[in-house]
């Protein structure tokens, strides 16, 4: 089992904007959601966490060592799928694969070429080993940064945002290699999309302006609102009305009609009762005030 232990953390960028505000999480095996919308701090808390920005203060104990002071222990042992790679270079996709091993210190050669071999296989791009990944599509680009996150057998593996851009499909098949990989090792994957939380994280975060506003199991927070999420058709103009009286908690437009639901201990008049969702976890989180 491997562990990672978030303490008190805070990050302050050199301009003064403090992008993490005393964060404290207990991740362990499986697949962890860091849900939160743009802006919320969630890449300044991975780059953290794989130590590309050294936290301002608190600290972070992977596997019982802490690595906030010297990340090396967490780098030998991490797989990380940052959210803009930048510009690829003009190489075949084995060979920027070979580079990447050489660097994660594969140095044995047949083991090398097992791995990549194996790992093309695994996010299959075997048909497409000797193109350029600069002339892959976003879904080929995503598949190939899974193969180089797990060179060298991670023990954590971090995906920011990896299915920004990506088609359902792509999404789909992205999704589930994620979830065939996340047994053994710790998995964070940081997402705006509460689906994908849904669908693979056994245990989640909500996060906006730089802090965890709610953590837990999905399953239980969604349950915490049952019988207390209710909706109604209503009118344009009767909106003000509803939002200085109710708790809003989303609003969509059905067929063209304007749809409200609401958070509330008891049923509002003329309201119907809403299975609830993650997604009301979310958004009510996002809107309720501290
Ligand atoms: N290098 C930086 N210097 C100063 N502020 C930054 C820097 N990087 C990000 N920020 C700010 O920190 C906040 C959180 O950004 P980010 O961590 O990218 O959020 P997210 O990944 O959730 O969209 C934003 O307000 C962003 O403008
Ligand atoms: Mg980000």
């Amino acid at each position: 089992m491997n562990t990672l232990s978030i303490n008190n953390l805070s990050l302050i960028y050199k301009n003064g904007f403090q992008a993490v505000k005393d964060i404290s999480l207990d991740i362990g095996n499986g697949m962890f959601g860091l849900l939160g919308p743009n802006g919320a701090g969630k890449s300044s808390l991975m780059k953290t966490i794989v130590g590309l920005q050294k936290p301002t203060s608190g600290n972070i104990i992977f596997n019982g060592k802490d690595v906030s002071k010297d990340p090396d222990y967490i780098k030998q042992n991490l797989g990380f799928l940052p959210q803009d790679f930048g510009v690829y270079p003009k190489v075949s996709a084995y060979d920027l694969l070979e580079h990447i091993a050489v660097l994660k210190g594969i140095i044995d050669r047949t083991e090398r070429k097992e791995q990549i071999l194996s790992l093309l296989e695994k996010v299959n791009l075997s048909d497409f080993r000797k193109k350029e990944v600069h002339t892959f599509s976003g879904g080929m680009k995503q598949r190939f940064g899974v193969a180089q996150a797990l060179l060298g057998n991670p023990k954590i593996i971090i995906v920011d945002e990896p299915t920004a851009g990506l088609d359902p499909e792509e999404r789909n098949r992205f999704n589930s290699l994620l979830n065939d990989i996340s047994q053994e090792v710790i998995v964070i994957l940081s997402t705006h999309l509460v689906e994908d939380v849904r669908n693979l994280c056994s245990e989640m975060a909500v996060m906006n302006n730089g802090q965890i506003l709610r953590q837990g199991k999905p399953a239980e927070l969604i349950s915490e609102l049952e019988d207390r999420i209710w909706s109604k058709p209503i009118d344009k103009n009767e909106l003000d009305h509803y939002l200085s009286s109710h708790e809003i908690i989303s609003r969509q437009l059905i067929e063209r009609e304007l749809h409200i639901t609401v958070f509330s201990e008891d049923q509002p008049k003329d309201f119907n009762a809403v299975s609830p969702l993650l997604e009301h976890v979310y958004f009510r989180t996002l809107t309720q005030k501290p």
